[in-house]
This record gives C-alpha cells, structure tokens and sequence, in this order.
C-alpha cells in the first residue's frame, strides 16, 4: 500500500452552511496515522473545538497537535479513561483512532461517559464486542458511526440505487472481495499485523468495505452461516520486508481470506480478500438479479472508487443488451469523502440527521467477519449466532 494514501483524503471542503455559533467540542482518542486525516478534516469544519487527545504511548498525543499548529490542547492523558474522565474538557464527542483491538473498550468506555463517537472501522475484532457495543450506543441514547467513508461516494450510492430500484429482480448470487498483489500494511509500524493490536488482517481491515459496499446495496440482510478460509503465507515471510525482517515474526494475523457466506432471502456471496497475493485483482464485484446483472470493475475498497464504468446486464424485448452506468466523478470542489464523513457526523452530533454509519449494519458486517475467523480456525462452516440486545 503505498504510504501517501491519505494524501487523497486531503482535498479541500467548499464552504458550507453551518451554523458555528455552537462550536461542538471534540477528542481524539489514538493519535496514529489515521487520526491526522480526522484532525485534518476537524480542521475544516467551522463549527469545531478540538480540545484534547490521548494516546497510550506518552508524549505522542502531545507532538501530534504541535504537527498540526494546534496549540491548548490537553493531552495529559495517560489512556483514554483520563481523558474521558476529565469532565472540565465538556467533551461533546470524540473520534476513536486507536488499533482494532482497542476500538470496543474506548467506545463503550465513551458512550457510557456520555459523549458521541465517531468510530474507525473495522467497529472491533469480534461479534461479542460489536454487541457489547450497540449495548452501550442504546443505553447511552448518544451517537455512534461507524467509519465507512466509501459510503459518501456517488458510485457506490449508485450501487444502492440499482440494486433498490428493482432493476436487477430477486438477488440470488455476488462476487465481492479486493485486495492487492502486495500490500501489507506496515507504513508505521506493526499495529495492523500484530494480533495484539490488529486482532484481524485483511479480513477486518479491507475486507470490512466490500462487504458493506454489498450489504448496504442489499439493505443489510441477516447473515445466517459462513464457511471461512483465512491464511498468512506473505505476512509471515522476513523477505516481504526488505527494510524490516523482523515484521515476520511478529505477524499474527491473516494476509488473505475467503468465504463463501449465506444470507437471509435466499442470497449467497461468494468473497476473497488480500492484503497480499500472486494476483493483480481477485475480480470484479458482480451482483446476479433474475431481471439482470450488475458488473462492478474491481474496486480499491478503502476509497469507494469503482476500478471502471459499472454494467447492467439485462434484457430489453427479448434481446440481451448491456447498459454502461458512468463514473460518476466528483464536482469540483466536492468536500472529499473524509470530510464528507466527518461532516455528517458533527450533523447527526446536532440532531440534524440520521447516524451516517449505523451500528446496526454494521453489526452484520462484523458477525461475517468474525464467523469467516472462526470457520477458518474450526475449519468448517458455522452458524453466524448474534447474542440478543
Ligand atoms: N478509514 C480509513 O480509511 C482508515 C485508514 C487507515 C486506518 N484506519 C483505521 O484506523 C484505526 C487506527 O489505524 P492507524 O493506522 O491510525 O493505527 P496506529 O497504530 O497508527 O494508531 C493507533 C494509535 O492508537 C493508540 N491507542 C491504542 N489504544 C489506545 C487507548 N486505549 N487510548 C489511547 N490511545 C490508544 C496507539 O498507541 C496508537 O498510537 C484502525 O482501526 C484502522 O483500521 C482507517
């Protein structure tokens, strides 16, 4: 994965209607890589008072603010618990930015604190936890999205809207997955292949977004059981890391994955993952409907960017035709996705809108990701079981 990534996050938001009287006073919980994309986008927003930070490593919640020219912060914080504890801040909401391992603990930790939370996803690292979280998002009554900036991309609302308008009949059968020939994350270290830290590799890390790019199409269907295969054959080689050959050691987790997941309405999907492999794409993502076929290019599932114009494969008075849908490409001076998800949520935040994200989808996605785990472990299919909330 190449090391600029969120160089592509970094586009500027056009100017918006918001109302700044009321300046809503943030957190960040996890000061790494990914939190300088929410800062960066914080920063855009009128309507905002970033006013503390925590990371377990000390000192560095202190040099990330300095990196960024933001100056009062409070960042004294031995873990997130201070933070959230430290009732002068009169936090409003927080962005948890922490390695998937912590994701669970600092979110209930903040919703049972009273604050709003933006999650990173994956939501966490297994079922128990995503219920243990959508526990404390009700009794909270504050709340929580989940990260999935694809979501604000207009090819993949196009995705939605063909599959809802019924164009495509009763869904039966997709392909889905993505992945890279090589790109194990490690720009900054080793939280995403440690077990510890990662708790899941690409399965939870990428493998998240082309589930949801489907299910939200879908509407979020019931997962009923999955045969999972999951292996670590790049991860685990000192010559992956020409720089650093001491990476294999501490690779805990899966670099591909495959599943074969069957969902409530009859549907099945048929799913492939890497961070690593002796192939440039597994495929296109293909939706099968009796009325028609949706081809979506392979897409780099982190951005919600389809990989080329998308497909219907349908009938029109007997004869089979195919109808090209355009990339739909972003208006100039479009808020990037980031923003976009940082906006809506600061929105649902004021009562304006509905949870971007919700944890009920999001639910689904992770009780496939953990059932993929644990199939893979048991080496046979399960039952995909998601304890009563
Ligand atoms: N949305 C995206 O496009 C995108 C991109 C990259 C990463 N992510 C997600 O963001 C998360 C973080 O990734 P990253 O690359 O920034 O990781 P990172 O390892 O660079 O940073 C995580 C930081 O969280 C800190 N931390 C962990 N537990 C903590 C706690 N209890 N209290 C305070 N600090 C704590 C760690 O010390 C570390 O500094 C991951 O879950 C990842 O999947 C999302």
């Amino acid at each position: 994965m190449s090391d600029n990534i969120l160089d592509r996050f970094k586009e500027t938001i056009t100017e918006t209607k918001v109302d700044a009287s009321h300046k809503l006073r943030i957190g960040i919980i996890g000061t790494g890589w990914i939190a300088d994309a929410h800062i960066a986008s914080y920063l855009k927003m009128p309507d905002v008072e970033i006013v503390a930070g925590a990371d377990l490593i000390p000192g560095k919640a202190a040099a990330f603010f300095k990196k960024h020219g933001i100056e009062g912060v409070k960042t004294d914080y031995a873990s997130h618990k201070e933070m959230l504890a430290d009732k002068s801040l009169k936090l409003d909401a927080v962005s948890i930015c922490t390695y998937n391992t912590t994701h669970a603990v600092c979110t209930i930790d903040a919703l049972n604190s009273g604050v709003h939370v933006l999650l990173e996803k994956p939501m966490c690292v297994t079922t128990e936890e995503a219920v243990e979280i959508i526990r404390a998002e009700k009794a909270s009554g504050k709340v929580l999205s989940i990260g999935f900036q694809p979501r604000f991309d207009a090819n993949m609302q196009m995705i939605k809207k063909i599959v809802q308008s019924g164009q495509l009949g009763k869904i039966y059968y997709i392909q889905t997955g993505g992945g890279r020939r090589r790109g194990i994350p490690t720009p900054f270290g080793t939280t995403f292949i440690e077990k510890e830290t990662g708790g899941i590799g690409a399965l939870g890390d990428i493998g998240c977004y082309s589930l949801d790019m489907v299910l939200v199409a879908l509407g979020y269907p019931k997962p009923l059981t999955v045969s999972g295969y999951k292996s670590a054959f790049f991860g685990t080689r000192p010559d992956y890391y020409p720089n650093h050959p001491e990476y294999a050691e501490k690779f805990g987790v899966d670099d591909f994955a495959a599943a074969f997941i069957r969902l409530e309405g009859d549907i099945v999907i048929d799913f492939k993952i890497a961070w690593a492999m002796n192939m440039d794409t597994p495929g296109d993502t293909i939706i099968l409907g009796t009325e028609g076929g949706l081809r979506i290019p392979s897409t780099e599932c982190w951005n919600g960017t389809v990989g080329g114009p998308m497909k219907i494969y349908h009938e029109v008075c007997g004869e089979q035709v195919e109808t090209e849908i355009p990339i739909i490409a972003a208006k100039k001076n479009e808020p990037s996705l980031f923003d976009k998800k940082i906006r809506s949520f600061l929105d649902a935040c004021k009562g304006l809108i509905p949870t971007p994200v919700p944890s009920s989808e999001i639910l689904y996605n992770q009780a496939i990701i953990d059932g993929i785990a644990r199939s893979a472990e048991l080496g046979r299919e399960v039952k995909i079981e998601i304890p009563e909330i």
